[in-house]
Order: structure tokens, then sequence, then C-alpha cells
């Protein structure tokens, strides 16, 4: 007869990240490290030599054991392929945030059924390379009846599901057609806006107050896409409302990098889109020497950004926009959870949710130091039953 498991040992850690503060090197990294999983919390962190007796025991074999990365920004809930956009993109197009109509087209078009499985095959292709906490956005449905459909269905793998009915304004609808607010919140922890003046399709800054401001008022957090096509007021749209989290900064004026480095809003930057949409990546360097809190996302979209790997983005962190390899992976664990506010997911400290990653490597430093090689993935420590 199989025992109830309640303590899992996890040992033989080569080298641990707990992204704790009180190991001051910015990952809390520790060597020859063990932990202890209690009832799906982590209830010890220490030395292998002293670690205490549990119900079972997972040997990692010297490897490196990461706290598992959060994707605090992905557009999941969507049918249909733009492969042919992102060609033209590479012999020279131009991303205008025009092709997201194509999207809704196919997106409306979809059941139920096929959505819940496109979006169960996105979160499993996330979570088998690392990923243990995904945002989810809607936007690709456009009417209320869409949008809620979208966020219900998010809301059957996520919690951190996020209302972007403001993504684009439909041809010939009015907004208010759509960001029905009684409708989507319930369905909703965020609301999101494309607050992009240089897109003919998205809004500008009074348009994205608005939205931000009845958001707030239905008790929803707030996110921005912002400064992603070219300078604009999103950055300080964003900040302005004390956002969570404002996403892309691509194109920041100093007194943007100002304006974050003096409030709590995260910069998310999502460099997986400028790969993909062949622009210039963001000035990350100048983000974190401002003091900016930083978070990398992958953008998973149809659109501007179809991967799901959060390695893959933190090795285009640590290449194109100059981050080290420990600023990259802090960006993309801990600064994820800051990104959506979570205290108890993107680290490995004593009462942190257990969700952890393990890489079929010795250091951390190998998810930049080997590119598109699939070395994370989520440790399992849900098993709750033995024998
Ligand atoms: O984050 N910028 C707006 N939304 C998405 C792209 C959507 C699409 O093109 O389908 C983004 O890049
Ligand atoms: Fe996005």
């Amino acid at each position: 007869m199989g025992g109830l498991v309640t303590s899992i040992l996890v040992d033989g850690i080569g080298e641990l990240v707990t992204n704790s503060p009180a190991v001051g090197d910015g990952l809390g990294l520790l060597t020859d490290a063990a932990l202890v999983v209690d009832s799906d919390r982590i209830a010890w962190v220490g030395p292998s030599a002293s670690a205490p007796a549990a119900d079972r025991r997972f040997d990692a074999g010297r490897r490196s054991v990461v706290p598992s990365f959060v994707d605090s920004h992905s557009h999941l809930a969507f049918a249909g392929d733009r492969a042919d956009e992102f060609t033209a993109r590479m012999a020279g197009a131009r991303y205008d945030g025009g092709g997201i109509s194509r999207t809704v087209s196919a997106t409306r078009g979809a059941s139920d059924d096929e959505l819940r499985a496109l979006l169960r095959a996105r979160v499993a292709e996330m979570q088998a390379q690392g990923t243990g906490t995904i945002e989810i956005k809607s936007g690709y449905g456009l009417t209320v009846e869409h949008e809620v459909r979208l966020l219900r269905l998010a809301r059957e793998v996520t919690d951190e599901t996020t209302f972007l009915g403001a993504h684009v304004c439909p041809a010939g609808a009015s907004p208010s057609e759509y960001l029905d607010l009684e409708a989507c919140a319930p369905h909703a922890r965020w609301i999101d806006v494309f607050c992009e003046p240089a897109s003919p399709h998205a809004f500008d800054g009074d348009q994205a107050r608005a939205v931000l401001a009845a958001g707030r008022a239905a008790g929803l957090g707030l996110r921005v896409h912002g400064n992603q096509l070219g300078h604009g007021p999103g950055v300080a749209v964003a900040v302005e409302f004390g956002a969570a989290s404002v996403d892309h900064c691509t194109y920041l004026s100093a007194a943007d990098v100002d304006a974050l480095a003096a409030c709590d809003t995260v910069a998310t930057l999502l460099p997986g889109v400028e790969f993909a949409t062949r622009s210039p990546y963001p000035d990350a360097r100048a983000l974190i020497d401002a003091g900016v809190r930083v978070a990398l996302a992958t953008d998973c979209n149809p659109g501007t950004c179809f991967t799901s790997s959060m390695p893959f983005v933190i090795a285009l962190a640590v290449r194109e926009m100059g981050l080290t390899p420990a600023e990259a992976l802090r960006a993309a664990t801990a600064g994820g959870a800051a990104a959506l506010r979570r205290g108890d997911v993107g680290h490995l400290g004593v009462g942190a949710t257990a969700r952890m990653t393990v890489l079929d490597a010795p250091s951390y430093q190998h998810l930049a130091y080997r590119p598109g090689v699939p070395i994370a993935r989520l440790l399992d420590t849900t098993v709750r039953t033995s024998g």
C-alpha cells in the first residue's frame, strides 16, 4: 500500500539559485545544496551535508536548480498562423499591429475545444522548457462574447489572466462596444492596453488612461504594452497609474528611464519580439544601471514573437542586450514575479511555492551559453503518493 508523501528532499544540487536576498550575490547562489519541499512549499534550504530526512528523495546529480521561470507576458489564447508575416519581415516588411485582425478572425472561428487544446499544448510547451508561472492575455476576441470566452478558457490553465480588450479597435467598432468590464473583469486579474500612437491600430495616451482608469475601478491590476514601435506616452502613462508593469520598452527617452527608476513599475523586456521583427533591442543596460526593476518574458504570440522559450529569451538578453547571465536569470524569475506582484514564486526561499527548474548543466550560465539546447525542465515535486 502506498503512503501519503508530504515531504520531498531534493539533494545533490551542484548549484542552487535561490534569489534569496540573504545571500548577497544577486542570485542567492548555494553550492552542494539541498532543499525540502513540504506540501508544495519550500520548507528548508541549506547544505546537502546537513539536509534533514524526508518521505521521498530526488538526487539532482550535481546539476543546477533554479526557480522556475515566470513568463509574465503571453498571448497564448489564439488560433491560426501568421508565419507568412514573419517571412515578409525577414525580407524587410515592418510590423505595425495590422496582422492582429487576422488572428482575431481565426480565433473567433475556433471552437472552445479547439482553443482549449491549443492553450494546453502551448502551456505544456512552456513547462517543458522550465516555465512554472504563466500570464495569459485575451485580445484576439474583441467582442464582449469572444473576450469573455478567451479569458474563461485561459483561466482553466492559469490564475494570471489579463483582459486585453484594448489590443486594437476593430474596423467600424468603438472600444466601448467590447471593453465591457462587467462581463470580463470576473475572469481576469489584470487589464492591459496596447498604448502605441505610432500604430494606426492601437491606442493613444488618453485612450490608454481611460482604459486603465476603468480597469482600476473594476478592481483589476494594471499592465501596459508601451513604447514598442516608437517613442510615446506608454511608459509615462504606466508610471502615472502605478501599473505593475510596462512591457516592451523598446524606445525609451531619458525621462522614461528616470520615471521608471523612481517607482516600482517593472520594465518587462521582450527581446524575442525584437528578434522576430528585426527591431533594435531596448537599452536594458540603461534601465538596470538606473536601478529599474527589469523582467524578461516571451510575449508568445502569433504576430511578433512565436516562441515559448524563456531560455531563448535569456540567451537573447545576454547576447543582444548586454545583461550578465545572472541579471538575465534574475529578470526571468524574480523579475517576472515582481511584474505579477507575486511574492510566492520566482525564488526558492523558505515559504516559496515549490516550483523549480532543473538544468541539465552544472551552472545557470549554460542557459545563455547553450542557446537552443533543451537543458531546462520543471522538476516535478507534485507527486503525492508512493508505494
Ligand atoms: O505584444 N503589441 C501588441 N500585441 C502583441 C502582438 C500581437 C500580434 O501581432 O498578434 C505584442 O507584440
Ligand atoms: Fe504582448
